[in-house]
């Protein structure tokens, strides 16, 4: 009786052992290569995927490289910026894949299909799974999706309606150049058809936003200038394509503070004009970088004199 309960038992265990060691395998192995090919076989190209890391050490090493010095005083920031995306870009085109893990992450860069993803109209796109730390430490609304997200949505929606506001073309220009988030991601949850590729369920959309403010195709030849007046016919008419501007994003998860953070800037920028005039200290180095927002390095230190 003893022997027969010990054989059952451990029956048991190697079934659940072999189960766990399928789904395992599956998901970092299986899963990851069939995706892998089905992406290739649509010219969508990339490192191969490695087991456990995928791009994760080369990136962590390439970032850690771009971040080591400062840059020239000019607004070429991409290669800081987003270094790895870049590369990747750089060396297997715009349709290309970063391996996050083994989590792919396809670079969408071409403005109408990036406004089809934010748009979300049929529903295909949800957020990626975040760490449940950060999302309890910091991410409140951003990190919510489905009925959760409606309701809190509406909830919030009126405490920051108002009229829409004429954002300077200053504004603009910074914000297109030095954009705080960077890039934005969606995940697919079925089987969905984007630009001609058909993308399984589970792969990330990576929305590379500073390299569509940057994008010469876009602005032209001086996308990397500094030049408010491209704005001076409002933001549809200042690229060649109306929704290569997205600093708050598109569609129905587009930026709720977005009026505030205009207003509190020009509120900001002209208390301190009406009683300083400033310039950028000899200290000052250029070091872009990205800790969840865009963000000076080293700091931006500024001489401020009384007026
Ligand atoms: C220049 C400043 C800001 C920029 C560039 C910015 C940018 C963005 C972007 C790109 C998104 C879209 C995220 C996505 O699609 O996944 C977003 C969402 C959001 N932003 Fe901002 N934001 C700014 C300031 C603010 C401020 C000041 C507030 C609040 C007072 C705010 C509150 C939110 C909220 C609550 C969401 C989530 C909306 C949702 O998921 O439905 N933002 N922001």
């Amino acid at each position: 009786m003893e022997s027969l309960i010990t054989n059952i038992l451990l029956l048991i265990s190697s079934a659940l052992l072999l189960f766990y060691a399928t789904k395992i395998t599956v998901s970092i192995w299986w899963r990851p290569r069939c995706i892998e090919r089905q992406l290739n076989q649509q010219g969508i190209k990339g490192n191969p995927c490695r087991l456990f890391f995928g791009d994760m050490k080369e990136e962590l090493k390439v970032l850690m490289e771009a971040w080591s010095r400062p840059i020239g005083l000019n607004h070429k920031i991409v290669p800081r910026v987003l270094p790895y995306v870049h590369q990747t870009v750089e060396k297997h085109g715009r349709k290309s894949v970063v391996w996050f893990g083994t989590s792919p992450r396809v670079v969408v860069w071409e403005a109408e299909l990036a406004k089809e993803v934010l748009s979300n109209k049929f529903g295909y796109f949800r957020l990626p799974q975040v760490n449940p730390l950060l999302k309890i430490l910091a991410m409140g609304i951003t990190s919510l999706d489905g009925e959760s997200w409606v309701r809190r949505r509406r909830l919030i929606i009126p405490a920051f309606h108002m009229e829409k506001l004429k954002v300077t073309m200053i504004l603009h220009e910074v914000l297109r150049l030095y954009p705080p988030v960077v890039a934005l991601f969606r995940r697919t949850y079925k089987e969905i058809e984007l630009g001609g590729v058909s993308f399984p369920a589970g792969v990330d959309l990576l929305l590379p936003i500073i390299m569509f403010h940057h994008d010469h195709e876009l602005w032209g030849e001086d996308a990397e200038e500094f030049n408010p007046e491209r704005f001076s016919q409002g933001v549809s008419k200042a690229s060649k394509d109306p929704n290569a501007f997205f600093p708050f994003g598109w569609g129905p998860r587009i930026c709720l503070g977005q009026n505030f953070a205009v207003i509190e800037a020009k509120m900001a920028l002209s208390m301190i004009l009406q009683n300083f005039s400033f310039q950028l200290s000899p200290s000052y180095t250029h070091a872009p970088y990205t800790v969840i927002t865009l963000q000076p390095q080293h700091g931006a230190q500024v001489i401020l004199t009384k007026l």
